[in-house]
């Protein structure tokens, strides 16, 4: 196991929708499963799509308790491996959240969503599971299945904001 280099807005490449994930699952793929997951757990991160370390995949990992309020590492985890996932259904009622991004550093921006989704993915056993889930999760869980169809949270910004971050990102963040 080993991390992998984030990819940093706007870098072209957050920007490709994704290619489906075939099963059985590829030893590259096994291994780009556990590369993200020590990626993301050393980031440190609670959500982390394939597309942010340039391999263009519908694979997105997330554990959304393994950081408490004060954003401090606790012993809990949860993580979730979520292959070629769907959103199948969105309430109706939406609210706005602070949300920030591996691959925006240093970025924090509120973005209104849907409250409550209901998802259909694979395990990585080629399993195909569905379950609703609401709150924190959902809104990681659509943000992090934005990444698979090239889309940042930036992109729910005005145009001048996102000009604004992309130049921060350019002067502090990529060499
Ligand atoms: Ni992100």
């Amino acid at each position: 196991m080993s991390t992998r280099n984030i990819l940093i807005y706007p870098d072209p490449r957050l920007a490709n929708v994704a290619k489906a994930v075939t099963f059985p699952l590829s030893h590259d793929v096994r291994a780009l499963i556990q590369d993200m997951t020590e990626t993301m757990y050393d980031a440190p991160g609670v959500g982390l799509a394939a597309p942010q370390v340039g391999v263009s995949l519908r694979i997105a990992i997330t554990d959304t308790i393994w950081r408490n309020e004060e954003n401090k590492k606790t012993d809990t985890r949860d993580l979730w491996v979520w292959i070629n996932p769907q959103i199948v259904w969105k309430s109706d009622t939406t609210a706005p959240f602070e949300e920030g991004c591996l691959s925006v550093p240093e970025t924090y921006e509120e973005v209104t969503r849907p409250i409550a989704v209901r998802i259909r993915w694979y395990d990585e056993q080629g399993k195909q599971h569905e379950a609703e889930f609401d709150g924190f999760m959902a809104t990681a869980l659509q943000h992090e299945f934005d990444h698979l169809n090239g889309r940042l949270f930036v992109d729910y910004l005005s145009p001048l904001k996102r000009r604004m971050i992309a130049k921060r990102m350019q002067k502090h963040f990529i060499e």
